[in-house]
């Protein structure tokens, strides 16, 4: 791979429901790159597409769902769509790192945090006990959890939905992923913890070098966090480019219309 090649380089990407009575088109053919270290954003209105094009990625579909996946997902030049099973669990969680749009879910109530992290780290790493032990509480206190050391021991009921979200990040960074999704990971958050959550964000993908897909139905969420943007609409992405200029001069009638809600939803929200 050379320097500035894609880390990720999704071609002519369809999502279908296949269910019963009919099919659902949920992601309809779309393409797009994303560079090595690279922030990208995606942008849509509720159903849209953004997390089925991020489970599909993954080759993940929703619980109880198929999907069927046509096109292309190449990371690093390998076809992820034509990997085994098994090879692409090695992908997944290792190399391509996601935050699950529901922080609630995600987590199991009855383990503690520490063991979940540890988890990760058993299944991906060859580290020894103890060091996977130091490297929980070190992946803890990285996303800013204070008294690291015996929080690990608590459960995620003993965390405020912040806390959570954070510790959900340092479940996905634990492997040192390439490439980290985070689906709406501010959306169930207050607007002063969302901030802090944006620029933890933003300080791991600089002290790791990784890249980063930001999915989020807010306009103003991408503003200051990523360098291009996808605007996603029934299923298809409706236009693409560098965030300050979509936002100086949208070409996509719905772009504009999503940017003319972006005051509205501050206003609603009250002073930042
Ligand atoms: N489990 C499912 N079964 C059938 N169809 C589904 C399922 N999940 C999603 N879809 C279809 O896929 C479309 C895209 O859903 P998706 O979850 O990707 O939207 P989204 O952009 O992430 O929305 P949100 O902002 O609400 O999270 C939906 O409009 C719906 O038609
Ligand atoms: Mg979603």
């Amino acid at each position: 791979m050379t320097a500035d090649a894609p880390l990720l380089e999704v071609r002519d990407l369809a999502a279908r429901f296949v269910a019963r009575a009919e099919t659902v088109e949920a992601v309809r053919g779309i393409s797009f790159d994303i560079r090595p270290g690279e922030a990208v954003g995606f942008v849509g209105e509720s159903g849209c597409g953004k997390s089925v094009t991020a489970r599909a990625i993954l080759r993940l579909a929703p619980e109880g769902s198929t999907v069927a996946l046509s096109g292309s997902v190449r990371y690093r030049g390998q076809d992820l769509l034509a990997l085994s099973e098994r090879a692409i669990r090695a992908v997944r969680g290792r190399r391509i790192a996601m935050v699950f749009q529901d922080p609630m879910t995600s987590l199991n109530p009855v383990m503690t945090v520490g063991a979940q992290i540890e988890d990760m780290l058993r299944e991906h790493t060859d580290l020894s006990r103890t060091a996977i032990r130091e490297r929980a509480v070190e992946l803890l206190d990285q996303v800013g959890i204070e008294n690291a050391r015996a929080r690990v021991h608590d459960h995620p009921h003993q965390f405020s939905g912040g806390m959570r979200q954070r510790v959900l990040i340092a479940i996905a960074i634990s492997c040192n992923p390439d490439l980290l999704i985070a689906d709406e990971p501010t959306t169930a958050l207050d607007v002063i913890v969302q901030a802090q959550i944006l620029r933890l964000l933003l300080r791991l993908r600089e002290q790791m070098g990784m890249s980063l897909m930001l999915i989020t139905h807010d306009f103003g969420v991408v503003a200051g966090m990523v360098e291009r943007v996808n605007v996603m609409y029934r299923g298809r992405i409706v236009e693409t480019g560098e965030v300050d200029r979509v936002f100086a001069a949208p070409a996509h009638p719905y772009t504009r219309a999503l940017l003319d809600a972006v005051p509205r939803l501050a206003i609603a929200r009250g002073p930042a």
